[in-house]
């Protein structure tokens, strides 16, 4: 199967106005497309594979690329399953670009009656009053929200995994929205990485897990968030965050009805503290190195604890964060040799608003990418009691935002360059933002973590 990138600047796709609903949240947004230009056609080729074939199309999301499908055709979401080589027992996230979609799939309707806010005029509203306050103030954003599965749903099984409930996000990356608009269905889209693989913040790294397996990529550039959505529980009680994300637990609760969620996550490291048989390593995020996590409390690792992981004559990844120095901290002298050789950063989120009318306030801050372009790799040797090490040397800087948008790239970019162990410098969970969601990323992805 031939697998084509297709680009899109969403700066070129026409114009989009945003319609607000009474309670101030984004009802739906008209996209009126361009019809000369190449970027919306090559969405429109996508919603229509969407819409007709059982193979999924990956799109970019401002948190990272899903792979998307027909949430309501069962083939197209085996399709999903398929070329991901993901175990079926676990339930997808539908993406809407709409609350008039999700109201009419609430409702039990077929996904094409989804009409403008009018329509829903004189009916109860399907959406659970708990979550009103979270979409007002976090969609379309990194959140997904649990809903009851409803009676006669048009969702195909396969979506939810036999649950009860589905989980529901409506994205803020205008492409994605786009899409979900054109296609006019919901769209079931986990992460389009292969499974076990770091999340695809990039076209070129779903190219590089799904080459062959999928037709289409639809290429935005970098994805703005880096880390999935948060993903809550509020038909619970009291309601849980599931999985840390995009949105930040203290953000989570200050929402009204929200002051008491609990974290219903496991904040613990899939693999303990001790190496594992490699047959046993558990897989989840995670490049072909060793990924050596050390914990914030513990400090930079010495040179002699570097060299006792990777050996001599072998490639060492470092993924740096807020403190570790220029080099690891070293109770024995190391001397840098060679010349640092940096490569080329990725290329900057490209996204233009001049082409956009926006009728809502706010709307074009919430949807506009912050661009930001992550630290180059740097190659150095370092050398220990005559022996060197090849160094790859990746800064995601302090800023916890850029540290999430950077760090599944840089799992991939060491990876590529074949070396031995990565060691990456944790953050402190505690800092708010999307520091949980790093660290719960971390710790899965990690072999060995090494802490106080
Ligand atoms: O940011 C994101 O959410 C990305 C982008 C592509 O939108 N999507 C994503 O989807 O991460 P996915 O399908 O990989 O997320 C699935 C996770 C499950 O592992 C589970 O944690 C949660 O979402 N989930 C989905 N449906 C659920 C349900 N009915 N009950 C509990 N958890 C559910
Ligand atoms: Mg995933």
């Amino acid at each position: 199967m031939e697998t084509r990138i297709l680009p899109v600047d969403a700066g070129r796709i026409g114009r989009v106005a945003a319609l607000p609903s009474p309670g101030d949240v984004l009802d739906r947004l008209d996209f009126i497309l361009d019809d000369h230009s190449p970027d919306a056609k090559h969405l429109r080729e996508a919603a229509e594979k969407l819409r007709q074939s059982d193979i999924p199309v990956a799109f970019p999301t401002e948190t990272v690329y899903g792979l998307g499908a027909d949430a309501t055709r069962s083939s197209a979401v085996r399709g999903i399953y398929k070329a991901k080589q993901r175990p079926s027992d676990n339930p997808l996230i539908i993406h809407f670009a709409s609350l008039s979609q999700l109201r009419s799939l609430l409702r039990g309707q077929p996904p094409s009656s989804s009409h403008g806010p009018e329509q829903d005029g004189n009916l109860d509203d399907p959406i659970p009053d708990i979550y009103k306050p979270l979409i007002s103030r976090f969609w379309p954003g990194p959140l997904t929200i649990l809903l009851p599965n409803p009676p006669h749903s048009p969702l195909a099984p396969e979506v939810t995994a036999g649950l009860k409930t589905f989980g529901a996000r409506m994205p803020r990356h205008i492409l994605a929205l786009a899409l979900i608009h054109l296609a006019d269905v919901p769209i079931a889209a986990p992460s389009a990485n292969a499974s076990t693989k770091p999340s695809p913040t990039a076209a070129e790294h779903v190219a590089y897990d799904l080459h062959g397996r999928i037709e289409t990529i639809i290429d935005g550039g970098p994805c703005d968030v880096g880390v999935e959505s948060t993903v809550v529980d509020g038909l619970s009680n009291p309601p849980s965050i599931l999985r840390p994300g995009g949105i930040s637990l203290e953000q989570i609760r200050s929402c009204p009805g929200w002051e008491a969620t609990e974290i219903g996550y496991q904040n613990i490291a899939e693999a303990g503290t001790t190496p594992k048989a490699p047959g046993m390593k558990y897989r989840h995020y995670s490049p072909k190195a060793t990924v050596v996590l050390v914990e914030s409390s513990r400090g930079a690792p010495s040179a002699t604890e570097l060299h006792q992981q990777v050996g001599s004559g072998r490639r060492l990844g470092l993924i740096r964060t807020k403190l570790w120095g220029i080099r690891p901290s070293d109770p024995e002298p190391i001397t840098q040799r060679g010349a640092i050789q940096s490569l080329e950063s990725p290329k900057a989120v490209h996204f233009a608003g001049s082409h956009m009318t926006l009728g809502f306030s706010g709307m074009l801050q919430s949807l506009q990418a912050s661009s930001k372009a992550t630290s180059p790799l740097q190659k150095y040797d370092i050398e220990l009691r005559g022996s060197t090490i090849q160094v790859l040397d990746i800064r995601l800087g302090s800023n916890v935002a850029d540290i999430a948008r950077g760090v599944f790239s840089a799992l991939r970019d060491l990876d590529k360059e074949n070396v031995d162990a990565i060691f990456v410098e944790g953050i402190d969970d505690d800092e708010g933002d999307t520091a949980a969601a790093v660290m719960n990323r971390l710790r899965k992805a990690a072999e060995i973590r090494v802490q106080d």
